[in-house]
């Protein structure tokens, strides 16, 4: 008899690949996805699920398509019959994070979780595997276990966070469907090809530097850097955990396929590396791929400096600080206990893992249309600012010297390079 699925989010970055995982594992896949009608829905998850170099041809038969939004909370009635006695994976959520967005957060990944709940309930789904993330521990410190959250106990870094834990919370309360909460950490591009397709998290970091790096080049003329003396908000020795979108999926379709070793009751399972690094080694990733050095994490309270440029990542990376000045560590024994011999090995996130990660973004941003060029005044400003820095001009290969030359003239010289 066929194995059947179903996935909640098909055209979102985690659940197209689960998607494809499945199928390609010769699962029937029920996904669901948002769109006007099935049709809409359809051409959306199959556009996606064709861009994914990871598994060949996909059986795209096997893929069923309804459309279904959370607002609503009905589940298609023909969806609905399908899915007695199947396993659902849930990977539909919102990922914005600031107050401005406070309504389309709790109203998704809250009250959309619940009204998702009540239907699958009625539907008769066998087990929901919840996606939940690793960090609604907050700023909690030290080795984080796999456990529930105390809602009302917990610092949340901000409001994402915070409506993540009070999903699982309502989840563990009171769902009659046995849950599996799976926790990743930050998830980016897979292994093998680097795809991805939502460039939250680790992808800002990258985007952050790249627009810094090319800003300095137009304000020297256009020309290619090697060295950007640049400090941005972290500790360098806090750790964080990354893990590719493969290694999630695996361990997503791992729990569903050994649904005989699986509790009657709920669980919870962090999917992480295991190997947590260094910012820093993030951060050198990025720099090797962009072919610059000197770009630095320094700690909140030393990144005084204030200057034009470490202003704007600054206020770029405020959701990611959060994640490079602390030190989360997260087991997952229970992950592994559950899947036993069938655990795949943990997620190694070397250098070539990151460069093919960086590759696949960098492209995308190239595909975007060219970064708009900065008023003449700001460029001069940047340009006089970072000839002052030291090592920059000699590193960069730029015969003005600043001793003899002022910042100003400086600024004035490479200033007639620059587009109006
Ligand atoms: N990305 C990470 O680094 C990361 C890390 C840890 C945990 N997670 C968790 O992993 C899960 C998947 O994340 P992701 O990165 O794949 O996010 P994503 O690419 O933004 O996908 C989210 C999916 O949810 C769907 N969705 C949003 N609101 C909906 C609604 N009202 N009704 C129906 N569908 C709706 C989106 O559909 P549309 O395409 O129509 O918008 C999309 O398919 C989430 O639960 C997230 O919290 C992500």
């Amino acid at each position: 008899m066929l194995r059947r699925v179903a996935v909640g989010g098909a055209t979102g970055f985690l659940g197209a690949y689960l998607c494809a995982w499945f199928a390609s594992e010769g699962y029937e896949v029920l996904a669901f996805a948002r769109g006007r009608d099935d049709a809409e829905a359809r051409r959306r998850v199959r556009e996606i699920l064709d861009g994914i170099p990871d598994f060949g041809p996909i059986a795209l038969d096997r893929v069923r398509v309804f459309a279904y939004d959370l607002a609503g909370g009905e589940l298609p009635a023909e969806a609905a019959r399908e899915l007695r006695g199947v396993p659902f994976v849930n990977t539909i959520a919102s990922l914005k994070h600031s107050e401005q967005h406070r309504a389309e957060i709790m109203d998704t990944n809250v009250e959309g979780t619940r009204r998702l709940l009540d239907a699958l309930t009625a539907a008769g789904v066998s087990r929901l595997c919840h996606v939940s993330t690793a960090y609604v521990c907050g700023s909690a410190a030290g080795e984080v276990a796999e456990r529930p959250i105390d809602v009302a106990g917990t610092a949340f870094n901000n409001l994402y966070e915070q409506s993540k834990a009070t999903a699982e919370a309502l989840l563990l309360a009171q769902s009659a469907i046995p849950v599996d909460i799976v926790r990743p950490s930050i998830i980016i591009g897979s292994s093998p090809t680097g795809w991805a397709r939502n460039f939250t998290g680790y992808y800002g970091l990258y985007a952050v530097v790249r627009a810094a790096a090319h800003e300095v080049s137009q304000a020297f003329g256009g020309r290619r850097l090697a060295y950007l003396p640049l400090g941005l908000p972290g500790d360098p020795r806090a750790c964080s955990d990354v893990v590719t979108v493969d290694y999630v999926a695996d361990c997503i379709g791992r729990l569903v396929q050994c649904a005989a070793t699986a509790p009657a009751g709920h669980d919870i399972m962090h999917v992480v590396s295991g190997a947590p690094r260094p910012t820093a080694y993030f951060l050198g990733a990025v720099e090797s791929h962009l072919g610059l050095g000197g770009v630095e994490f320094v700690t909140p309270d030393r990144l005084t400096d204030g200057g034009t440029l470490e202003r704007w990542c600054s206020a770029r990376l405020r959701f990611n600080t959060s994640y490079t000045v602390r030190d989360y560590r997260f087991s997952d024994d229970r992950l592994r206990a559950r899947l036993g011999a069938a655990a795949p090995s943990p997620s190694a996130v070397g250098p070539d893992v990151l460069w093919r990660v960086n590759d696949f973004f960098g492209a995308c941003l190239e595909a975007d249309a060219p970064v708009a060029p900065r008023d003449a005044e700001r460029a001069a400003a940047l340009a006089s600012q970072f000839a002052d820095r030291p090592g920059f001009l000699q590193k960069n290969g730029i015969e003005i010297d600043p001793r003899s030359t002022p910042a100003a003239a400086v600024a004035a010289r490479v200033g007639q390079h620059i587009a109006p």
